[in-house]
């Protein structure tokens, strides 16, 4: 049964960014899959005062059930409620590949869906962003379009290398699709593996001269930073001395996203670094206590660092005490 994100204590994203881009910070955008990640990234935001944008890939909502993750979320916001917080809570559809997964994503209550035609030909990524853009406006759902491709590996397609964000397309795209903000390609990419450096080495600085260049042909309008984590070194680590086989990774720097979130990025999305955390503190938790089977014992220490991990995520974005 369709149902419109109000009714679920949901809000889209126009207030959320407006205030994001009149103040200087990004709203931080952080993927779940299941109970204890969306309990840690609430607990989290409602500690920071934080405004907060849940997100949900296809390959979650699969592996979740649409159905079970549909009363999830309200349940979530319920929650913080009773912890006595108003944060502002979003819904969002991450990297959807098609306009029937958008349209039920909006039916099924998200109050902003993201239409991932990067991978398409340019028109063709116009054709199926205006479509969404039409269903989801008529129910006052925001959306995400992207352009320009990231590196890395995400579920409907595989890219081995990046292609920045042409800045002489924006204007078009976001013109003829009606979006209501941009994802661009500035050098991030998804995944715990983004950058192919030597061990000492620092990642390349991100592509800050296309950001300024498309801050110029679109002034005010919302920008979405996707592969932000910075790949924790910490919880790398401790996923290593506890039996782990991660090879040497770098994230973004955490000075990048600070600087990119002073811009007109508006949302940046996380998803690696939080895996991190609760790999890292499963593993360690069932390598010093192997006789324990109860997976509270082991999920609850993981959902507790998960926290933290956002409460830290919400000072790097600025976004914390901005609900
Ligand atoms: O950008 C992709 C997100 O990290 C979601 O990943 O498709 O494996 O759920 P997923
Ligand atoms: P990370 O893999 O860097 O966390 O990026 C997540 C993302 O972009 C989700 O859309
Ligand atoms: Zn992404």
């Amino acid at each position: 049964m369709a149902v419109g994100y109000r009714e679920l204590g949901l809000v889209n994203t126009k207030e959320l960014f407006k205030k994001a881009m009149d103040g200087g910070y990004a709203v931080p955008a952080y993927n779940f899959n299941n109970m204890e990640q969306l309990q840690a990234i609430i607990m989290g935001c409602v500690e920071s005062n934080s405004p907060v944008i849940l997100q949900i890939s296809k390959g979650a909502r699969k592996y979740a059930n649409q159905t079970l993750l549909r009363y999830m979320v309200p349940g979530a916001v319920e929650m913080a409620r009773e912890m006595g917080s108003q944060i502002p809570i979003a819904l969002n559809l991450d990297h959807g590949d098609s306009y029937e997964l958008a349209k039920s994503c909006v039916d099924y209550g998200f109050s902003n869906v993201m239409i991932d035609g990067s991978s398409l030909q340019y028109e063709e990524n116009i054709e199926v962003t205006r479509k969404v853009v039409e269903y989801a406006h008529e129910r006052d759902v925001t959306v995400e379009g992207e352009l320009g491709v990231l590196a890395g590996i995400e579920e409907h397609v595989s890219h081995e290398v990046s292609h920045y964000t042409k800045p002489e397309e924006v204007e078009d795209f976001v013109s003829r699709t009606g979006v209501d903000c941009l994802a661009i390609s500035i050098g991030t990419s998804h995944g715990a593996y983004k950058f192919k450096i030597k061990p000492g080495e620092t990642p390349p600085p991100l592509r800050f001269d296309i950001l300024e260049e498309i801050e110029n042909r679109l002034p005010g309008f919302p920008i979405v930073l996707h592969g932000a984590s910075s790949v924790l070194h910490k919880y790398v680590d401790i996923i290593n001395q506890y039996g782990g086989k991660l090879d040497d990774t770098a994230g973004v720097p955490e000075d990048q996203i600070q600087r990119a979130v002073q811009s007109a990025v508006c949302k940046v999305n996380i998803d690696s670094d939080g895996r991190l955390v609760m790999t890292a503190m499963i593993r360690k938790y069932l390598t010093e206590n192997p006789q324990e089977f109860d997976p509270r014992k082991y999920l609850g220490p993981a959902r507790e660092a998960l926290k933290e991990m956002y409460i830290a995520k919400c000072d790097l974005l600025d976004s914390a005490g901005k609900a």
